[in-house]
């Protein structure tokens, strides 16, 4: 019995031993994959002691942003709960941006999406902006954020979606035509945009204008008479044959067309079918007018069709196609060609919109840097 017991209180004591060790190994695990220590960096650490908010982040899982607040000496401890939700970036600016934007109380949400989709002048404005609820304007490409009530106004008027206000605002069209006009700075670019909000400089002329070979009367920018060559080669083969009827068109003459036309229409009715002078693609060299073999000014609907079908291989659109009025403010032109060039004729007739949209989606930002 004796030697039983003294076996029993051995494996008792062993068996505390080996709780005891486990007990010990354990809480120095448990402590050791708590501090974040294992990833934070020692400077980070060294931070948080300074700044006696180890014992707070140790309860904590390891975060990026974290990290890097502390070791850009820009962490506030009221946002410390705030930067557990922000994603970190690659950028110089990180730290003070999101203190910045907390500070204008956007949430960490909103932060993100700031940082990962807006451009850099619409982020530069937006700093030194008050709180916008930017909602789901953030993620628009050709967002401008100074235009946000403009786009929020927009939407509600025309029951429309984010994306579709953003483009409309941005052509213009929540003004009237020629109400806001901006002069066009860069008129000899091949993609220049005219339209009713913008107009040419004044006295401008193309420089490098070429006579089309059928009647040299009529001229076009080089690039544009070239192609014009080709598509009009093209389109015999399908038996398709035109004319132009109007090419190039100095500033004075669009003047006075257009003079003609209110005279006789009145200016409401003329501004649906003529542009004012510096407003006309005419003036920049880079359209045409052309008819049908046998009609005087139009297109046969053959023919018509064909160039809706055909004209982008060579460059050309139809400026103001079908239904493009309320973007346009033209009624349907058949005639009226545009030379943009063939890739992005190509892009615009695969995306089916108008150049003005076509511009402010994909071309503006290029043009700017150009
Ligand atoms: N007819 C077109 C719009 C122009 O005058 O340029
Ligand atoms: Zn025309």
């Amino acid at each position: 019995m004796k030697k039983r017991h003294k076996m029993l209180l051995q494996i008792v004591v062993f068996g505390f031993i080996i709780l005891g060790i486990y007990f010990v190994w354990n809480r120095n695990n448990n402590n050791n994959s708590k501090l974040p220590n294992i990833k934070y960096s020692n400077e980070a650490i060294t931070i948080m002691k300074e700044q006696n908010i180890l014992k707070e982040i140790e309860q904590k899982d390891y975060s990026k942003t974290i990290e890097i607040m502390l070791l850009n000496h820009d962490l506030k401890h009221k946002y410390l709960n705030a930067y557990y939700e922000i994603k970190e970036q690659e950028r110089t600016d990180f730290t003070k941006l999101v203190n910045l934007f907390l500070d204008k109380n956007y949430t960490p949400a909103e932060i993100n999406d700031i940082l990962e989709y807006l451009n850099d002048k619409n982020l530069n404005q937006l700093k030194e902006m008050e709180y916008v609820n930017l909602q789901e304007y953030v993620k628009i490409s050709n967002m401008e954020v100074d235009k946000i009530e403009r786009y929020k106004s927009y939407q509600v008027a025309n029951q429309t979606n984010a994306q579709d206000a953003v483009t409309k605002v941005n052509i213009g069209l929540d003004q009237e035509f020629y109400s806001e006009i901006s002069t066009i700075k860069n008129p000899n670019s091949y993609t220049v945009l005219l339209n009713k909000y913008r107009g040419l400089p004044k006295d401008y002329a193309p420089n490098d204008l070429t006579s089309l070979s059928i009647n040299p009367n009529y001229k076009l920018r080089a690039k544009a008479a070239e192609a014009y060559e080709q598509l009009q080669s093209a389109a015999l083969l399908d038996n398709v044959k035109f004319f132009p009827f109007s090419a190039y068109r100095t500033e004075q003459y669009q003047t006075r067309l257009y003079n003609n036309y209110v005279n006789r229409d009145g200016k409401k009715a003329a501004d649906t079918y003529s542009a004012r002078p510096r407003h006309s693609e005419h003036e920049t060299g880079l359209a045409v007018d052309i008819r049908s073999n046998g009609l005087s000014d139009n297109l046969t609907d053959n023919d018509y069709k064909w160039m809706l079908n055909n004209s982008y291989k060579y460059g050309f659109i139809v400026r103001y196609p079908k239904g493009s009025m309320p973007i346009t403010g033209y009624i349907e032109e058949p005639w009226h060609l545009r030379y943009i060039g063939v890739d992005i004729a190509t892009d615009i007739h695969e995306k089916n919109i108008t150049f003005d949209e076509y511009y402010d989606l994909y071309l503006k930002d290029k043009e700017k840097m150009a």
